[in-house]
């Protein structure tokens, strides 16, 4: 007979009665097993393997059991993994090995990769013909350094790195990581070194970030006490990791990347830090897909390069990458300097976060009258430009960041998203001398008209429509942009004198402008007036499309200003739609029914339209064709990973428009798996299906291919 704590998951019946098991002490290590294995698959795998039900039925099962035979119950059940009672204070712990940090190069330029490998060269003593030294290249997680101790394969102790020498004793929270074993995979006992230590970085997906701020806020509007929102991952994970209360930490979903070892003792049989990452791989830790091997310096530009572009469409947040030189033996060749490794390197990318001061709150109109704070900034280099403005979204938002001129406050700018004030530092909220709560002004800042907010609604809006020049600014800007009729050269500057002169109040007055009229504008040449009489006729001619996503309906953007066209063919076909009607396009809900409805119930929409017919904007005729068949029509996907631009609820759009379903899990009926970088377990069950795989540029191509 097995001992009872090797039993492999594999032959035991996860639903059998516990009066079928001969004995409960057998029993309770079969479920300890069984629950280990499907929580592997569950939370590192991503790869469930029994329905959820299955899994509690077995966990109440071990919690019963325990329950009735307490001497029986070991610290690495899954039970243990919240139970501990709160703390007054962490305990000071020693490193068995000391936690080091690694040099970070901050030339975030690929000069700084090679200069890490022109110094292993030297250091290694090198001549220029010796082939190229193989690195391992991971991510720089941007969460919190770990040590987790385990004694015979279970996790006895978890530490934070605190000053290298000595961390704290946070083994209470750490076991409420879903990610983190509490005991390691093997199919015997002696698999396993007596002990090991694994580093790595406990931090927090930005879905789950996401999700826990959406419910602190809920608590706070609740007025619960003491709540707060978090300002980053890496603070959330941070604060939960060092909460003194275990059950307060495991309601933080947390998330765990193994990247190294501390103390090892017994077998680990490794000549490179590749095989290490293997080993703890199969323990069943998460190593992250994205770790790979590189040759040379050209090896690790590549990877910086490569990781760089897909930094912003990762799941979670990173710094950096981190170069370490793979060979075993010639790690401890290079040995240490100063605290440091020789043989690794951590290499920045430039930060997406910095501080900055906000010298005014400035209320900006948009094109349908909504109001939007916006903090001015002193100039801040952040994301790789400088920023001057930043969107606080809403005066709830305003409120809850409770950003005030004169605060320090946290700037982010993640690739081409609009920067945003993350939040105020401690300092600044404590203190005693700080400006006004932000309030909205009751009426538009630039044509006092009443501003309202709608019940439900997070916005106010200015209800002085076309009348209000900021939105009347902002309309023709719109109907004028490159992907509505274009009309190259008008900018927001010639806007805003046209509008300010008096000489545009409606879009068809733009067909009216003459060269004389924009002549005498200004700061105005005759030949760039020329060029924008030229561009304005050349807009004339455009498609159905353009023109119903340049006129500004709400909710109504280019994906949904196409589907109207396909469906009805003509403008006066949509103009005259019922909501009904409306309602049989493909994507067009109740509420954009409604807003288009309204918008052509409106005499001066009908007006506009008819006018700039009139002046002479036409396009070719469409055939409605509602029942063409579209090109994805019958074809079901799964979406996986990163892909290189499109975000899953771009992808899931562009599958659905072209009449092909979308399914969260993969299954002999799935037609394709749309597959990206990081693509885990739904990636391997297709090609265990034999379902066929496809990358973005393939779902492009069959996009195209539109009958
Ligand atoms: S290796 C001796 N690898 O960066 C080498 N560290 O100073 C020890 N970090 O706070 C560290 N991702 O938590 C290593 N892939 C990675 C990492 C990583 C993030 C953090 C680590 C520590 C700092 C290193």
């Amino acid at each position: 007979m097995p001992t009872p704590d090797f039993v492999s998951a594999a032959s035991i019946e996860p639903t059998a009665p516990v009066s079928a098991s001969p004995e409960p002490q057998l029993r309770m290590a079969q479920l300890r097993t069984l629950l280990q294995h499907h929580g592997h698959q569950y939370y590192v795998l991503d790869a469930p393997e029994v329905p959820d039900a299955v899994y509690d039925q077995c966990f109440q099962e071990l919690q019963a059991l325990e329950a009735a035979h307490p001497q029986w119950r070991t610290p690495d059940s899954p039970t243990q993994r919240v139970g501990g009672k709160p703390l007054d204070a962490f305990a000071s712990v020693r490193h068995a090995v000391p936690m080091l940090s690694i040099r970070t190069e901050t030339d975030t330029e690929s000069s700084g990769a090679l200069a890490f490998d022109t110094r292993v060269r030297k250091e290694l003593e090198l001549t220029e013909e010796a082939p190229p030294v193989e690195y391992v290249t991971e991510l720089k997680f941007d969460g919190l350094a770990i040590n987790l101790r385990y004694e015979a394969g279970v996790l006895v102790q978890a530490t934070t790195r605190g000053d290298g020498e000595y961390g704290e004793d946070v083994t209470q929270n750490i076991r409420t990581v879903g990610q983190i074993p509490l005991k390691l995979i093997a199919a015997k006992p002696s698999d396993l070194p007596e002990v090991l230590e694994v580093r790595g970085e406990v931090y927090m997906r930005r879905d789950d970030f996401e999700a826990l701020n959406e419910r602190q806020r809920a608590r706070i509007a609740r007025g619960d006490k003491g709540e707060k929102t978090f300002v980053n991952p890496r603070n959330a994970a941070a604060g939960a990791v060092r909460q003194l209360d275990p059950a307060i930490a495991a309601e933080r979903p947390l998330s765990f990347f193994a990247y190294g070892v501390g103390e090892v003792r017994g077998s680990l049989a490794a000549s490179t830090h590749m095989e290490l990452l293997l080993a703890l791989k199969a323990w069943g830790f998460p190593v992250a897909e994205l770790t790979g091997t590189a040759l040379g310096a050209e090896g690790l530009v590549a990877f910086h390069q490569r990781i760089g572009a897909l930094r912003d469409q990762l799941p979670f947040d990173i710094d950096g990458v981190v170069y370490k030189v793979n060979t075993l033996a010639l790690q401890q060749r290079l040995g240490f300097v100063s605290r440091e490794p020789r043989w690794a390197v951590a290499h920045k990318y430039p930060a997406q976060e910095q501080l900055t001061t906000v010298l005014a709150i400035e209320v900006q109109v948009g094109r349908t009258g909504k109001l939007t704070p916006v903090a001015k900034l002193a100039p801040v280099f952040v994301g790789g430009v400088t920023v001057t403005n930043a969107t606080l979204h809403n005066e709830d938002e305003a409120r809850r960041k409770d950003v005030r001129v004169g605060d320090t406050v946290i700037v982010r700018r993640a690739g081409d998203v609009i920067p945003e004030v993350v939040g105020v530092v401690p300092e600044s909220l404590a203190s005693a001398s700080r400006g006004d709560i932000f309030t909205m002004p009751r009426t538009c800042p630039v044509c006092a008209s009443a501003a309202v907010r709608e019940e439900g609604e997070a916005d106010y809006r200015c209800t002085g429509g076309l009348f209000c020049s900021a939105q009347r600014k902002q309309a023709i800007l719109h109907f004028a942009q490159r992907r509505a009729v274009e009309v190259e050269g008008l900018g927001e500057k010639l806007v805003d004198q046209l509008v300010d002169a008096g000489l545009i109040r409606t879009l068809p007055d733009l067909y009216r402008l003459g060269f004389t009229a924009l002549a005498t504008l200004d700061r105005m040449a005759d030949k760039s007036a020329q060029n924008i009489v030229d561009a304005l006729e050349k807009s004339k001619e455009t498609t159905l499309p353009r023109f119903l996503f340049g006129l500004g309906i709400r909710h109504v953007g280019e994906a949904t200003a196409k589907a109207l066209a396909r469906h009805f063919g003509q403008i006066d076909a949509i103009m005259d739609a019922s909501e009904e009607q409306l309602l049989a396009v493909n994507d067009v809900g109740p509420t954009v029914a409604l807003s288009i409805r309204t918008f052509f119930d409106q005499s001066h929409n009908r007006e506009v339209v008819e006018q700039l017919r009139a002046c002479g904007i036409h396009w070719s005729a469409l055939e409605a064709s509602s029942d063409a068949p579209k090109p994805l029509a019958g074809l079901t996907f799964v979406i996986t990973g990163t892909l290189p631009t499109l975000g899953r609820d771009a992808a899931k759009d562009l599958i659905e428009s072209a009449g092909g379903k979308v399914s969260g899990s993969v299954s002999k009926k799935t037609s394709y798996v749309l597959a990206g970088t990081e693509a885990g377990s739904k990636l391997d069950k297709a090609r265990e299906l034999g379902v066929a795989v496809i990358d973005e540029a393939a779902l492009r191509q069959m996009l195209e291919n539109t009958p």
